[in-house]
């Protein structure tokens, strides 16, 4: 076996977490055309290779537009269901043991879906997955940070009643001109209410963001981070604090905020010690699940078996799981 070969197989055959999943992203445009007939939604799409083919982004806002228009089929618990199922299995393909998946409920309550419909349906699927698979999971609810703060309280108290089904808020959707701290008072109410805060910063954002969503939201993660190179004293403080960063290699190739895997900074990332992890992002969108970011990113980068190691370990130390469960995982790894 060549070198490529050694770590493809290692990537396929060990165990992995994945920290940053839209579940909404894991719409596939088969399982889309087959929902816009089942719930007779009209889509601007004749057939699924015509979905794929508008599927050339320029930067975020581009992809969040057809993103949004694709997740108007999701109507029933059904339908959540069967999306997160279809994830699952793609897990189970690719040997993830352990997920942590996204949900933006506001971009279905806005088009009249009620909160339980979208929860319940998400959290029956990750059930049998647990049941029948031994998968495991939890669920972070993101608010979409180009609304206003003041209707994300509404959702927030939804929340409360599935507290035991979500650990943590998050924040998603257009970054540049939506700070950080549009959301201060917003996340302080979650974390009284005790879950736990992430936020997407420094995608497409400048490093003052990723500060902020440390300083003003208490985040336990960042979600991308990768414009924090540019702020010698920000990696300085992400090292220290060994924060994780949830990088998502074939998403900023699809979303342009590098002009090519050869070209990304997560080697660098790696070299200076943060840590960093390879996640999938919205992977029915951007062309991959976790193996094919992990396998492509390392083809790209040319990291070696070591450095493949220290992400899937990095994802699992930076999990929300109870210690006894990541360090039963680390050592297998
Ligand atoms: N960034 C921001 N919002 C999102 C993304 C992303 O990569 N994917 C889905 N919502
Ligand atoms: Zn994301």
């Amino acid at each position: 076996m060549n070198d490529t070969e050694i770590i493809t197989n290692y990537i396929q055959n060990t165990p992995k977490t994945e920290l940053h999943l839209h579940i909404e992203g894991s719409l596939e445009p088969e399982l889309m055309f087959k929902l816009s007939k089942r719930n007779k939604i009209e889509i601007p799409f004749k057939s699924v290779d015509e979905i794929r083919s508008a599927y050339n982004f320029s930067n975020l806002d581009s992809f969040l537009k057809i993103y949004y228009q694709g997740s108007n089929v999701l109507i029933t618990e059904e339908d959540f269901f069967d999306l997160t199922w279809e994830y699952i299995l793609r897990c189970k393909k690719d040997n993830i043991v352990h997920t942590e998946i996204f949900f933006d409920p506001q971009s279905h309550t806005e088009r009249g879906i009620e909160f339980n419909t979208i929860i319940n349906g998400i959290y029956g699927a990750l059930k049998k997955a647990n049941a029948e698979f031994n998968i495991t999971s939890k669920i972070i609810m993101c608010f979409l940070r180009h609304l206003d703060e003041e209707p994300c309280f509404e959702i927030l108290n939804q929340a409360l009643k599935h507290k035991d089904k979500i650990i943590a808020v998050g924040l998603d959707s257009s970054e540049r001109g939506n700070p950080p701290k549009k959301f201060k008072n917003l996340f302080e109410t979650a974390i009284k209410e005790g879950f736990l805060t992430v936020a997407h910063a420094g995608e497409e954002g400048p490093p003052e963001y990723i500060w902020d969503s440390l300083k003003l939201l208490k985040v336990k993660r960042i979600d991308h981070g990768v414009q924090c190179l540019k702020d010698n004293k920000l990696v300085d403080l992400l090292k220290k604090n060994q924060i994780p960063l949830t990088v998502c290699p074939l998403s900023n190739i699809k979303l342009c905020v590098f002009d090519k895997l050869e070209n990304h900074n997560l080697k660098k990332m790696l070299d200076k010690e943060l840590r960093v992890m390879v996640n999938s992002d919205d992977p029915a969108y951007f062309g991959g699940y976790l193996n094919s970011n992990l396998v492509e990113t390392s083809k790209a980068l040319n990291l070696g078996l070591e450095d493949v190691k220290i992400l899937i370990k990095n994802s699992f130390k930076s999990s929300f799981l109870d210690e006894k469960s990541k360090n039963i995982w680390l050592s297998k790894i």
